[in-house]
């Protein structure tokens, strides 16, 4: 369920903090087509990194100049389909991609290609392993460390194909502290005084990504989008200042605290096993499936018995899903009001990496998304049925006459 005033008061919290223009969502956090009408209303852009979040962007009606198209191996087709829509940047992460930019980009009608390049400042933020990008050892963008940004600063430079407008970075995700952005901040924009020192390339945008922590469980502690941008300005302007540069303009992409707190899933609780003296646990209709984060990242959730809200906890449980795997688990140790089978339980902030990254494990559809407005609900995303989960399927002839005979 996706709360939509709280959707948008996300959205203006950022561009309040960071400016008209400044703010792109970054849509792999939870991507259909009525969330980028929303954001496009709001007045962001949007950062893509596949063809598929191109394609919902578009078939969303998203003005597509102020798409942000990223991502690590993006194939000839997704680029040559990026180049055809007009997406405002292409944020180009490797040597692979400049070249077939190379390639593509006189094909297509117009001039060069305005695009970022993304770069690994070195900087390692102290977030789960999985979701820091930000350091030497990662798969994504020119090393800063070794001279590969400097390398590819002077390709960009010198194509016909592309028009280098600006630098991107980003550190990680789930991040409570400015200092990590900060030193982002001073890192790319010594790069950037070095590179205009060194071959005079300006640099109009600075792009520092997004990942700024939400509120999960106890013991998150969110600042709030002012607090990053005062920051992150602040280190832009001394920099600048401090080498002759002209300030670049800033750019962010906030996912997780954008669509993150609007989000709450709704499951019921079937089953209670209880193991005396060791554990209860409640199943629910849902799981590893719908929210695979619990198991990925050690993520914690907090929870409620929606139809029993206003009674107090009386027992301790942890909340299991419907998969077959130990390791499905919500949330371990969670205080409860007596939970029954048929309550519904209420995960809160669950708006992001969720649904993007649900599965058919065990051939479980994946549940609805319903957007919910001043009193009103909309589906935004239809319940899977289990024809759609054969829907791909082809059954060769020669295996249907054997079942046939
Ligand atoms: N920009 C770039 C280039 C990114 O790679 C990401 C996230 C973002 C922006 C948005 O980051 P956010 O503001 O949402 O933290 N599945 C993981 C998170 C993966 C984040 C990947 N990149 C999770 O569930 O925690």
């Amino acid at each position: 369920v996706v709360d939509e005033a709280h959707l948008r008061a996300r959205c203006r919290a950022f561009k309040e903090a960071f400016g008209e223009g400044a703010v792109l969502y970054a849509g792999k956090a939870l991507l259909l087509k009525a969330i980028c009408r929303i954001v496009a209303e709001e007045g962001l852009g949007l950062d893509v990194v596949s063809g598929g979040e191109l394609y919902t962007a578009l078939a969303a009606g998203f003005p597509p100049e102020r798409l942000y198209f990223h991502g690590n191996n993006k194939s000839e087709e997704e680029l040559a389909e990026a180049l055809a829509a007009g997406v405002g940047r292409i944020v180009v992460d490797n040597f692979h991609e400049l070249a077939l930019l190379g390639q593509l980009a006189p094909r297509a009608k117009g001039a060069r290609v305005p695009v970022l390049l993304r770069l690994a400042p070195g900087i390692e933020a102290h977030t789960h392993d999985y979701i820091k990008t930000g350091q030497l050892d990662s798969k994504f963008g020119f090393s800063l460390a070794g001279g590969q940004a400097e390398e590819a600063v002077a390709l960009a430079a010198a194509s016909n194909a592309v028009e280098l407008v600006g630098l991107h970075c980003h550190i990680g995700s789930q991040i409570f502290k400015t200092a990590p952005y900060a030193e982002a901040a001073a890192v790319m924009m010594d790069f950037a005084a070095r590179i205009w020192q060194q071959t005079g390339t300006v640099i109009r945008e600075l792009d520092l990504g997004g990942g700024f922590g939400i509120y999960y469980a106890p013991g998150d502690e969110p600042l709030s989008p002012r607090e990053y941008a005062a920051v992150m300005r602040e280190v832009v302007a001394a920099k600048a200042e401090a080498s002759g540069l002209v300030p670049p303009r800033l750019l962010v992409e906030p996912g997780r605290a954008i669509a993150g707190p609007a989000g709450t899933t709704l499951y019921t609780v079937g089953a209670i096993k209880e193991i005396p003296g060791v554990r209860k646990y409640v199943a629910v209709d849902g799981g590893m499936a719908d929210n695979i984060r619990p198991a990925l990242y050690q993520a914690r959730y907090e929870a409620l018995l929606a139809n029993k809200a206003d009674r107090p906890a009386v027992e301790k449980v942890s909340i299991t899903g419907k998969c077959c795997e130990s390791g499905d688990m919500l949330i371990w140790d969670i205080s409860l009001p007596k939970a029954e089978p048929g309550d519904i339980l209420a995960v809160s902030c669950t708006g992001a990496y969720c649904y993007p990254m649900a599965s058919n494990y065990n051939r479980l559809p994946r549940p609805a998304v319903v957007l919910v407005y001043e009193g009103e609900a909309a589906l935004i995303g239809r319940r899977e049925t289990y024809a759609d989960l054969v829907r791909l399927e082809v059954v060769p002839p020669r295996l249907q006459r054997r079942l046939a005979g």
